[in-house]
């Protein structure tokens, strides 16, 4: 595969006739949430007008066509105090319009807003969240319009983490209004075994990722084994995107992009939308490569072989195809391969690949074969037929 020919493509927009992404959703989390959150990229250097301006680009860039729907506010959302009832309050200056105003704004994009607290005393940036306020807390989320709730860990006065956020689930619910519910405790105590039972529909299962090739591998690595336990209402989160944010290489963002849709990640981007290059936008919006995040075919992607600095990727796809990514780790380029019958085809039928990066279809006997760049990956659906 010639990685140039793929630039070209993603800059000309070109798209392979696949299969549009599908219509919404019936219920919450359904399908792996889509979105931003400010995290990544901003850390606690958040006002009303990024948030705003981010809900602009996510329809400008055609990122909510292309089924990004959350605007998530993350940590430093918060005034240092709670107001003289006890309930938590916005920044004065940073968010001096409100939470309910922002909202408001959000929605009229036809988006939804999240937002951040903590199943601890203070938020990891040591301003106010929610442990004993659940209540309180919650309603105000829900009078403000709020859709998403990233709900973390720090400061947690080591009291057992299923009772805090089986807390917090507990008065979610009683607003009555559905709001996904993300749980971040970075994997303690296996969230993936009980976070469906405490109402939470995406757990982290890893500690924080960074803009940086070893480290999104390491997550990579820390998600082997968990695919039985993600799903339509409760997936596996391995972290927000980091697509964009400049400390890695455009092939190494194809591969983090691709890696995180074949786990049915929560496919959160974490970079500036404002002003991102078009390379970027083009991997974000990748509607072969989402149409597999979306899809559920009954099993999150999972690793199949792995031989050195080769690894191949495979996720079984409804309509009975699979979706397939080979990644390279190390630093040459590489050819890597894989025999139909180890994805599970019978010999006799005739099969062809389609490239989701090159958007290129190839003939296929035996076997996928593909050249991979150094830090890269290539992706593909496999289906029967010519
Ligand atoms: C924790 C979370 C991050 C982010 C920060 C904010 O580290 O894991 O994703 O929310 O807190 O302080």
């Amino acid at each position: 595969m010639n990685y140039t020919m793929i630039f070209l493509a993603l800059l000309a927009g070109f798209s392979p006739n696949l299969h549009p992404p599908q219509p919404a959703a019936l219920a919450l989390a359904d399908r792996p949430p889509m979105g931003w959150n400010s995290w990544n990229r901003f850390g606690c250097k958040i006002d009303e007008n990024l948030i705003r301006q981010t809900a602009d680009a996510m329809v400008a860039s055609g990122m909510k066509a292309a089924g990004y729907q959350y605007v998530n506010i993350d940590d430093c959302w918060m005034a240092p105090v709670r107001d003289t009832l006890g309930n938590l309050q916005s920044d004065p200056v940073r968010f001096s319009h409100g939470i309910r105003q922002l909202a408001d704004y959000v929605h009229a994009q036809g988006l939804k807003l999240g937002i951040y607290s903590s199943a601890g005393t203070k938020t990891c940036e040591g301003l106010p969240a929610s442990l004993d306020h659940e209540v309180a807390d919650a309603k105000k989320f829900a009078e403000w319009g709020v859709d998403y709730l990233k709900y973390d860990n720090c400061n947690d006065e080591k009291r057992p983490d299923i009772a805090r956020y089986t807390a917090m689930r507990d008065a979610l619910k009683a607003t009555g209004r559905p709001i996904v519910y993300s749980l971040c405790n970075w994997g303690h105590e296996k969230p993936w075994e009980w976070g469906k039972s405490v109402g939470g529909m995406l757990w982290r299962t890893t500690g924080d990722i960074s803009d940086k090739w070893t480290s999104m591998i390491g997550i990579l690595d820390q998600q082997v084994g968990l695919e039985k336990y993600s799903g339509p209402g409760g997936w596996n989160d391995p972290d927000m995107l980091e697509v964009g944010n400049g400390q890695m290489t455009f092939t190494e963002y194809i591969a983090h992009f691709s890696l995180w849709a074949i786990l049915n990640a929560p496919l959160i981007a974490g970079n500036d939308l404002r002003t991102m290059s078009d390379t970027t936008r083009a991997i974000l919006t990748n509607r072969a490569v989402i149409a597999v995040n979306q899809d559920w075919g009954g099993e999150q992607g999972s690793l199949l072989h792995s031989d050195g600095n080769t690894q191949v990727w495979v996720k079984p796809m409804r309509d009975k195809s699979k979706a397939v990514v080979l990644l390279n780790r190390g630093t040459s380029p590489t050819s890597i391969s894989i025999q139909l019958a180890d994805l599970g085809f019978k010999p006799s039928s005739k099969y062809q690949a389609l490239d989701l990066w090159a958007h290129t279809v190839q003939q296929l006997d035996q076997v996928l074969q593909s050249g991979v760049p150094a830090h890269g990956a290539a992706m593909f659906i496999v289906k029967e037929g010519r």
